[in-house]
């Protein structure tokens, strides 16, 4: 058995087990020596977690660091696709970038790219994405449709409301989307999403689905510092990155399943409209035409906002191009 399997293996044992796990179980369970496994446990405390070794009783994880590596990633996932074949990089240029650079390798659906921290992190509209290390998370997955290019910019609605789904399930709280992807914690965002595809004439070569999730508390650049917030920040208690990547995963691939059972949003509109911040609320639609005002009524299957104007017309709007803000700010 490779050195990584018995690491995450032994990891997700430890994780498991409630008492003190012994060396012997060990060895029998991966079926190598006690040095074997005192070399596994002894790397895994180099990476930071703390494992209490006690004579004749064996190992114990005296504590959860908030540890983001393959080992860890791996003996969490429980994913059928979603992160199966998975590339961990303490520092990249951008997850995108690394999972574009795969996908034209061949690499398969549900590839995912985690990084620690990036250099030249990439958020939409061409701006940056801060990405600091220890504070954050960083991803990127990949996707192999086989529907038509214009479905494409629903996956970044579908990847919304699994990253919604995730918070609520692991910080249990409510947080809110902002049209079309942004996640929203007490009127800040915590999480962008950039989505980003292929296409040959009329299908869809690859996907890649990258998303930032501000974790630890933080300092934003003075431009993002009234309108950008972090989860433990905003929550004041701690919350494992490595537990919410691996909900978030989960999460997505219910609903990415329920995205291809009508390859459209029907099965998700509802639960997406039912947390989405500008429903009923007065917008302001940023063309690159010009700006108009109205009132967002909601998503369609199509995830097309609906926007009902003063002379009670309704306004179909793509994600794209368009951007959509509160009238008296961010939302
Ligand atoms: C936005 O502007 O709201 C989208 C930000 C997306 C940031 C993430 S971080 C992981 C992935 N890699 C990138 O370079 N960008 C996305």
């Amino acid at each position: 058995m490779k050195t990584g399997n018995m690491k995450s293996g032994i990891l997700a044992l430890l994780r498991e087990t409630d008492g003190y796990l012994s060396g012997e179980e060990l060895c029998g369970r991966f079926g190598v020596t006690r040095a074997a496994v005192w070399k596994a446990i002894g790397q895994l405390k180099q990476e930071g977690y703390e494992i209490e070794a006690v004579r004749n009783r064996g190992y114990r994880l005296a504590a959860l660091p908030d540890v983001l590596s393959k080992d860890e990633l791996v003996s969490r996932l429980r994913t059928k696709w979603a992160g199966k074949t998975l590339e961990y990089h303490a520092s990249l240029g951008s997850t995108n970038v690394r999972a574009r650079l795969l996908a034209e390798e061949g690499a398969p659906e549900g590839t995912l790219v985690v990084a620690e921290t990036q250099t030249v992190g990439r958020g939409r509209k061409g701006r940056s994405w801060a990405s600091p290390p220890g504070k954050n998370l960083y991803f990127t997955i990949l996707l192999r449709p086989s529907f038509v290019p214009d479905r494409a910019p629903m996956l970044t609605l579908v990847m919304a409301l699994s990253v919604r789904d995730a918070i609520e399930e692991v910080c249990g709280c409510e947080s809110a989307i902002k049209w079309p992807n942004d996640i929203v914690l007490n009127g800040r965002k915590i999480t962008g999403i950039l989505t980003e595809m292929n296409v040959q004439s009329d299908y869809i070569d690859y996907v890649v689905v990258g998303v930032g999730v501000n974790v630890k508390e933080q300092e934003f650049e003075a431009d993002l510092a009234d309108r950008a917030a972090s989860l433990e920040g905003e929550l004041r208690r701690s919350v494992s990155r490595a537990l919410l990547l691996e909900k978030i995963l989960e999460h997505f691939e219910q609903n990415y399943g329920l995205f291809l059972e009508k390859l459209d949003l029907s099965l998700l509109q509802e639960r997406y409209n039912a947390c989405l911040i500008n429903r009923n609320r007065e917008v302001e639609v940023l063309e690159p035409a010009g700006s108009y005002r109205g009132r967002a009524e909601g998503i369609d299957a199509k995830g097309r906002l609906l926007v009902r104007l003063a002379d009670n017309g309704l306004k179909e709007i793509y994600a794209g191009e368009v951007s959509v803000r509160g009238v008296y700010g961010y939302v």
